[in-house]
């Protein structure tokens, strides 16, 4: 299986979906919630500090601060605002409710887990830790020294973003892989974003031989590793140098027990494949390599300045949420508006596989002040837009996304065009994640700049792949469509719940 055959054969097109219907089998959902059952359990307070800093400030790069003084404060307050329970919602026909989080997630499946490792933190044993949202605390998987190879340099805290495909494969079948890369990709943002909130840096390292990071971390072998965040930055209370960790040296391990996700797991040898496809071995493993620069253009329409929202990334971060749908009819954005949302894309991702970007936007101007509506390409250097299509394009971005209406009720739809052929010649089939993680972090971009400024957001990963080329006009050697996106004034959701 190469990253071609697994990406062609899973496209959706009207015959694809026709020819293999798919029918939900509820009693064997997975669980949405892993834990590592039979280890100590260590508390995060409740109620952590709220990052103050302005949700757009953020994004484009300012650092805040964080008052907590120990780390179980710290910890706490990064994970409430990256990755825990953040919101419910009750099924009106049957009264069950379920939970949302602070990151989002395809189906709100989930397939993203949070493992750290710590080292030196004040008032916190070092270990390597999974984090258990249903709960917001922290399951301590073994204590003292566990030595990730890579990252073995002195960041304090690293986190293993893992996935569980089969919780997306249970809903999207073979397509699910492309979903967990995509989450992989907006957890590390949720992730990354937060710590730079309370003023720490952080660093992904995609580039990593998978079974030794798998077997390091005694992962349960439905969990693969797809991407290692080192965090840093004077905000991390760390121990003095003289205060001396009790168990230092050696790990304690506790390991724990998976629990069992569901009655029965399908196997799905394509996402198997891919995944195989795209590991790194051992032997194999060699430092990354540069990436071609991308494409450079211009376009007739410069973008005005941004517009500017006072939002704490903190209000944002926790209120965050996919419109069902967007009201529609005659209310517009701004220009100014649109040039904040397109901004935030454009910042660089501290990353490994960072050097050059993948990612190209395509627009589905429906309703912006002072731009005509119609077809348009992003260039981020010079910050200028060039028409591709003019007319309305509600139907045609509903209909590109497999008949959502929410891509013609937003104000602005986007195409993420994903140039993977670039990927994959400078980091072989790896290349393929990067992409795909590329687009979930400019997802994620996208989702808390339309919430400071108000709006709406929804990621959308059903598309028709091959109309989507034909309608904007992109030869193969462009790039392959990899995600949607849509942003709007949100229509209310019943469902949900504080
Ligand atoms: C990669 C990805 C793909 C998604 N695709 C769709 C989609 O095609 N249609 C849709 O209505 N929502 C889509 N969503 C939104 C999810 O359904 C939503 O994130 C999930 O229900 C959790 O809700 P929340 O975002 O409010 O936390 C997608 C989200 C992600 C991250």
């Amino acid at each position: 299986m190469t990253w071609r055959e697994y990406h062609e054969s899973t496209k959706h097109s009207v015959e694809s979906l026709r020819r293999a219907a798919h029918v939900l089998d509820w009693a064997n959902m997975p669980d949405p919630f892993r834990h590592y059952e039979g280890v100590p359990v260590l508390d995060l307070p409740a109620d952590p500090p709220i990052p103050e800093t302005p949700t757009l400030e953020v994004l484009h790069g300012a650092s805040g601060a964080s008052p907590a003084g120990d780390g179980s404060t710290f910890l706490s307050q990064l994970l409430f605002y990256s990755a825990a329970i953040s919101a419910a919602k009750r099924v009106p026909s049957t009264g069950d409710r379920y939970a949302l989080r602070v990151n989002p997630s395809s189906g709100n499946l989930h397939p993203t887990e949070f493992h750290f490792l710590t080292r030196g933190v004040k008032d916190w044993p070092d270990g390597l830790y999974h984090y258990r949202p249903s709960a917001h605390m922290a399951e301590q998987r073994a204590q003292g020294g566990v030595e990730l190879r890579l990252a073995g340099n002195s960041a304090p805290i690293v986190f293993v973003l893992t996935s569980i495909a089969w919780r997306e494969a249970w809903k999207y079948r073979d397509r699910a892989y492309r979903y967990c890369l995509h989450d992989v990709g907006h957890a590390w943002q949720a992730l990354a974003l937060a710590a730079r909130a309370i003023g720490c840096d952080s660093f992904a390292i995609g580039h990593f031989p998978d079974d030794e990071v798998a077997r390091v971390c005694r992962l349960h072998d439905d969990e693969w590793p797809m991407l290692i965040v080192e965090l840093g930055g004077r905000p991390i209370p760390v121990r003095e140098p003289h205060v001396c960790e009790p168990r230092a040296g050696g790990a304690v391990w506790y390991g724990g027990h998976a629990n069992l996700l569901s009655r029965e797991g399908i196997a799905y040898p394509r996402i198997d494949g891919i995944h195989g496809a795209t590991k790194l071995s051992d032997s194999a493993f060699r430092g990354i390599s540069p990436v071609e620069p991308p494409p450079s253009g211009s376009g007739k329409i410069k973008l005005p300045p941004s517009t500017s929202s006072g939002r704490t990334f903190g209000e944002v971060a926790r209120m965050r949420r996919s419109a069902l749908d967007f009201l529609g009819g005659v209310q517009s954005i701004s220009l100014a508006q649109l040039s904040a949302i397109l901004a935030v894309t454009n910042r660089p991702v501290c990353a490994d596989f960072g050097g050059a970007r993948f990612i190209q936007l395509y627009l589905y101007a429906h309703r912006v002040d002072g731009l005509e509506i119609g077809v348009y390409r992003f260039w981020p250097e010079p910050s200028e837009l060039e028409q591709t299509r003019c007319g309305d394009q509600r139907v045609a971005a509903a209909g590109l996304s497999l008949a959502q209406e929410l891509a013609g009720n937003a104000c602005v739809a986007f195409s993420m065009i994903g140039d993977i052929e670039r990927a994959v010649r400078a980091h072989g089939d790896r290349g393929y994640r990067y992409v795909h993680f590329e687009a979930g972090a400019i997802g994620h971009r996208l989702y808390l700049a339309a919430e400071a400024l108000g709006l709406g957001a929804t990621g959308i990963g059903a598309f028709y792949d091959e109309e989507v080329h034909r309608y904007l006009n992109l030869a193969p050697e462009q790039g392959q469509v990899v995600y949607h996106f849509a942003i709007g004034y949100p229509a209310a959701d019943p469902r949900l719940e504080a």
